[in-house]
């Protein structure tokens, strides 16, 4: 049986990584689905990969003309949204005394402003539409507690755990749920890049940081993108109707909560 079919969902930061993997599944459990990303040309590629049933636009989430131009756009395309997968971001890692406030500020407009007005958005729609709906976001577990060289990313993501329990709250009177997925460590290209950064700080051979963090998930290797996608089905299927303002962890043991 097909978990999501007649669902539409907008899923942002989707032409590669996780939002790629939640893409592809919920084509498969017969969503359509919106790859909203800031890379237009990948977000096409991806959607052409995907096939049937995926529609690429350009979105910005730090940007609130891109924001609603892109909720429009879908509405007018697939007729609602039931669902939204609020997973772009960006990682920033540096030594606590080297931060800038760029850096803090790029990184908090998408990770966190992203998630909220992206949230504001398509909830204004559902509420309206009267018919419920499913919103995720992306948490990790750098929210659950700080890092010595990643207090910004970690900060951002403790501020979504936070967002997703005050929208819960504000939203489920409408019929909205609305939950997070905390991921642990999940390879793919954002991991390379984590990589070199601590093969660079801590004078790692390049691959070793990431063999280190796999060895210490207690399920034995770092995760992949499709370890996800189930949690992410639940959330947006009705069996989740219950569910209220919660971070779920799925990480392979990492966190504990
Ligand atoms: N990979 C991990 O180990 C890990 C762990 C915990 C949490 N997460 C979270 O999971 C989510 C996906 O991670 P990933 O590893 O697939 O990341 P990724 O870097 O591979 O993909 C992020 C996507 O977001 C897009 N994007 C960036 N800025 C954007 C903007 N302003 N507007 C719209 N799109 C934008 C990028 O183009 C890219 O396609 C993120 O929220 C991340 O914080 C990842």
């Amino acid at each position: 049986m097909k978990r999501l079919q007649g669902k539409n969902a907008l899923i942002t930061g989707s032409a590669r990584g996780i939002g790629r993997a939640y893409a592809e599944r919920y084509l498969r459990e017969g969503a359509q689905v919106v790859i909203a990303d800031i890379n237009l040309t990948a977000a096409q590629e991806t959607a052409k990969e995907l096939g049937e049933g995926a529609i690429a636009l350009e979105l910005d989430v730090t940007n609130q003309l891109s924001i609603d131009r892109c909720v429009e756009q879908t509405i007018a395309t697939l007729g609602s949204i039931d669902i939204l997968i609020n997973n772009a971001a960006l990682f920033t890692a540096a030594p606590l005394v080297e931060i800038s406030r760029d850096d803090y500020d790029k990184v908090f407009a998408v990770n966190f402003s992203g998630t909220l007005f992206m949230l504001q958005a398509v909830s204004k729609h559902m509420i309206e539409r009267g018919e419920g709906g499913k919103i995720i976001n992306m948490a990790s577990q750098a929210g659950r507690r700080g890092e010595p060289l990643v207090a910004v990313y970690c900060a951002t993501k403790a501020a979504v755990i936070s967002l997703t329990q005050s929208a819960g709250l504000a939203l489920i009177k409408h019929g909205i749920n609305v939950n997070a997925i905390s991921p642990g460590v999940v390879d793919g290209e954002h991991w390379d890049g984590v990589d070199a950064f601590f093969a660079h700080h801590e004078g790692l051979a390049k691959g070793e940081k990431k063999r280190q963090v796999g060895l210490a998930v207690p399920h034995g290797r770092m995760g992949v993108a499709e370890d996800l996608t189930g949690m992410a089905v639940f959330l947006a299927s009705a069996d989740s109707d219950y569910v209220v303002a919660q971070t779920y962890n799925v990480d392979g043991g990492q966190w504990m909560s």
